[in-house]
This record gives C-alpha cells, structure tokens and sequence, in this order.
C-alpha cells in the first residue's frame, strides 16, 4: 500500500506524527516517519521549558534540529506548545502577575518569531480546561484571569501572522461539558475578532473510547468557522497487548480517521509517535501502552491496517 501521508494527501488531509530529537536520532524511527508522516509536530523541543530555561535565555537547538529534519523529508511542523501550566520552568511559575504577563508575551514574540517561516501551524495554548469546562485552576489562570488565552492568540498572531492558532485540548474528543466550555472559548474568539484558526482534539483515548459523538463534536466547531485536527492520537491499553485488543484498538484508529474525513475542515490527524518504542504512555500510566500504529520492532499493527483503509 501507498504510505499514509500520500493516502491522505489524495484526500486532501495529512497524516503526520509527534517527533523529538531522540526520536529523530533513531534511525529505524527516522525512516519510517518519513515514509508515514507528512507533518511533523515537535513533541518536546519548543516547550517552554526547552526553548526558554532561564528568563530571557532561549535555545532552539532542539527544534531546529526537528525542523531541519522535517525539510529534509519533505514534511510540515506543527509547532507545539507556546503557553501550558506544564513543562514550564520554575521561575515563570514564580514571576508575580504584573511580570508574568510580559514575560508571556515576550516567549511569544521569541518563539513564534523565531519559527515564523518554519512552521505552519502553532499550538498556541495547552490544556487550559477541566474536565467539568471551568478554566484550570493553573498559575496563568490564577494569576492573569481569563484574559490571558486571548492575549496569547494576539502575540502569536502578531509574531507569526502566517501561522494559523490553535487551542489544543485532551478529552475534548466528544461532546461534554469539557469540549463546551472550549466551544465557547471559540465562539466567543470568533465574536469578538480574537484571532483563532483552530482546534486540536489530542485523542489521547482508552481502548474502545472513541467518543461515539466525535464526527458530530468536530463538526460544530468547524461551523464555527476554524479548523480542526487530530493532534496527539494514541489509544492505550492494559498491557501485555493480544489479538483482542488490538482488534479494539484498530477499530479505534478506523472510526477516528472516519471522523476527520467525514469533516471538511478536519485538515489532518497526527498519532504522538508511530511506534510503541517511543510512546509516552507505559512512562506516565504505568501497566498501559500499546498505544501506537507499530509495535516496539516497527511493525505494523492491526491499527496501521486500519488508517490505509480508512485513508
Ligand atoms: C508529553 C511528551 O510526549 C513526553 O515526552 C513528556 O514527558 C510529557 O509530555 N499532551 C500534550 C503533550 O500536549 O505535550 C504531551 O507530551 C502529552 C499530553
């Protein structure tokens, strides 16, 4: 079969993976991901804490070697993530609110400004809901309010004015209370000229938990007005693995490829990594894994079966 970048590039969509540099270092990981993803996202090198360790200190060896490899294999990078409460150095946490918010549109301004050109797309805010769709209760949140999504879509789109601005989001895969509040978020952004391209739906899913509303959950947000992705698909699973579950999980990874063609302004769906080698799963929900199209060897599972028939 064709790879899945080409498969869903004749649709019109991509199919792309998460990337890191020791990911990229792996030669057998390197190959195949050249050959499967068409879009590159950088899975730890433009976080906050990668790219800004001390106060006006920035590094951006770590992306730049993921974003040279990428224009080497013919892919596009999603640039991830500009403003989370994670992976965020101790002294941002620190700052007093009068300094915080300059300190965010500074990283911005940084960030974003040194990748303009480079990368298509910006996850420009990370994970800023509960699951009931009140606002985190994070550092930003509690010392900026709920202005500071909005003012961060403004600095991106002031350093990058060609990339397009997504709010990136777990569990927000189905209709809930979660994916509402971030309905709103953007129906609001919309009226009121906030400048948002659009929605990234992490999938980061259970065995057997595709949301049964997720083609309908993609749909309204594109009536909106933006696009939607599949950003960070994994489906995980008690481990060891069996023929069983990895039926389940292929009928997952088909039902979501489904959602997204089905949606017009769904432009693409990326797993967080291909192979079980490189998931960040089994390190951060222990006796869970599989969660990825190959197995630990670079073979194909019965999930990447599934994408090339979807696709
Ligand atoms: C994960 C990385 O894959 C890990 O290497 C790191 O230790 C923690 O973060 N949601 C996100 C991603 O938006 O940035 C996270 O990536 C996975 C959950």
């Amino acid at each position: 079969a064709k790879p899945l970048r080409e498969l869903a590039a004749a649709k019109g969509k991509y199919f792309g993976s998460a990337m890191t540099v020791s990911e990229l270092e792996d030669t057998q990981n390197r190959v195949l991901t050249a050959r499967e993803a068409g879009v590159i996202t950088v899975g730890n090198e433009m976080k906050w804490d990668a790219t800004e360790p001390s106060r006006g200190q920035f590094t951006f060896t770590g992306g730049d070697r993921i974003t040279a490899g990428a224009v080497a294999d013919g892919q596009r990078v999603r640039g991830h993530t500009l403003v989370w409460h994670s992976q965020t150095p101790q002294w941002v946490h620190d700052l007093p609110a009068s300094e915080l918010r300059q300190a965010m549109l500074d990283h911005i301004a940084a960030v974003a400004g040194h990748y303009r050109g480079k990368v298509f797309a910006w996850d420009v805010v990370n994970e800023a809901f509960e699951e009931n769709g009140t606002r985190r209760q994070s550092f930003w949140q509690q010392k900026l309010g709920d202005g500071y999504i909005a003012e961060a879509f403004r600095a991106a789109r002031a350093a990058d004015p060609d990339a397009k601005l997504y709010y990136n989001d777990y569990n927000i895969d189905g209709l809930g209370a979660k994916s509402d509040a971030v309905y709103e978020l953007v129906r609001s952004f919309k009226q009121q000229g906030v400048p948002i391209d659009g929605v990234g739906f992490q999938g980061h899913l259970l065995l057997g938990g595709v949301p049964a509303s997720m083609q309908q959950n993609l749909q309204r947000f594109a009536d909106l007005g933006v696009d939607v992705a599949i950003t960070e698909l994994d489906v995980r699973m008690t481990l060891p693995a069996d023929s069983a579950k990895l039926a389940v999980q292929a009928a997952d990874y088909g039902a979501v490829a489904r959602a997204c063609l089905a949606v017009a302004r769904c432009v693409g769906m990326t797993t967080w990594a291909l192979s079980d080698k490189h998931s960040w799963i089994p390190s951060v929900f222990p006796g869970q894994g599989a969660a990825l199209p190959f197995d630990a060897s670079f073979a194909p599972k019965p999930a990447y079966q599934a994408l090339i028939t979807a696709f």
